[in-house]
């Protein structure tokens, strides 16, 4: 092999292991994680005594719960469907959020979060194992 050739034998290398790096490193976080964040965020915007923190942390709720969202549930076709179906009222009831939060309402925010509690219940009793 010439240097030219071994040059490019280890670009090949460096590249092949950067792609394995990027793809085990970005993209969606996993269901894990973005629940995590969701109990987090839910849980500050609770506690939130005034609105700019609520709705900071309803924002970074409702982002997570789009990044659970790009997953896909790892169970059968009619657990994928419950699941892309659980999110889909979760982000439905965050209509009802952030309409309250441009109506200032707090305690009317807090109320319309907390209604999210017994969605999560139901799908975690059966999705969550
Ligand atoms: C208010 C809404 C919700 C909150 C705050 C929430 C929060 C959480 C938390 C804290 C965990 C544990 C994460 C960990 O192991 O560290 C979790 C797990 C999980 N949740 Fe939720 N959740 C909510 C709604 C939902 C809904 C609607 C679904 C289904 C559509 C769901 C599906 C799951 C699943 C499948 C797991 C297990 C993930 C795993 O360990 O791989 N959750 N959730």
């Amino acid at each position: 092999m010439n240097q030219i050739n071994k040059g490019l034998a280890i670009l090949a290398c460096a590249l092949t292991l950067g792609l394995i790096g990027c793809a085990t490193t970005s993209g969606t976080p996993n269901i894990e994680s973005s629940m995590e964040k969701m109990g987090e965020h839910i849980g500050a915007a609770m506690k939130s005594t005034n609105m700019n923190d609520f709705a900071m942390h309803a924002k970074a709720f409702r982002e997570n719960v789009d990044h659970a969202g790009q997953n896909t549930y790892p169970g059968t076709t009619s657990e994928q469907t419950m699941y892309r179906e659980g999110i889909a009222k979760l982000a439905q009831g965050l209509n009802a959020v952030d309409a309250q939060i441009v109506a200032g309402d707090l305690d009317a925010a807090k109320n319309a979060l907390k209604a999210l509690l017994p969605v999560r219940n139901q799908y975690h009793a059966v999705l969550k194992k």
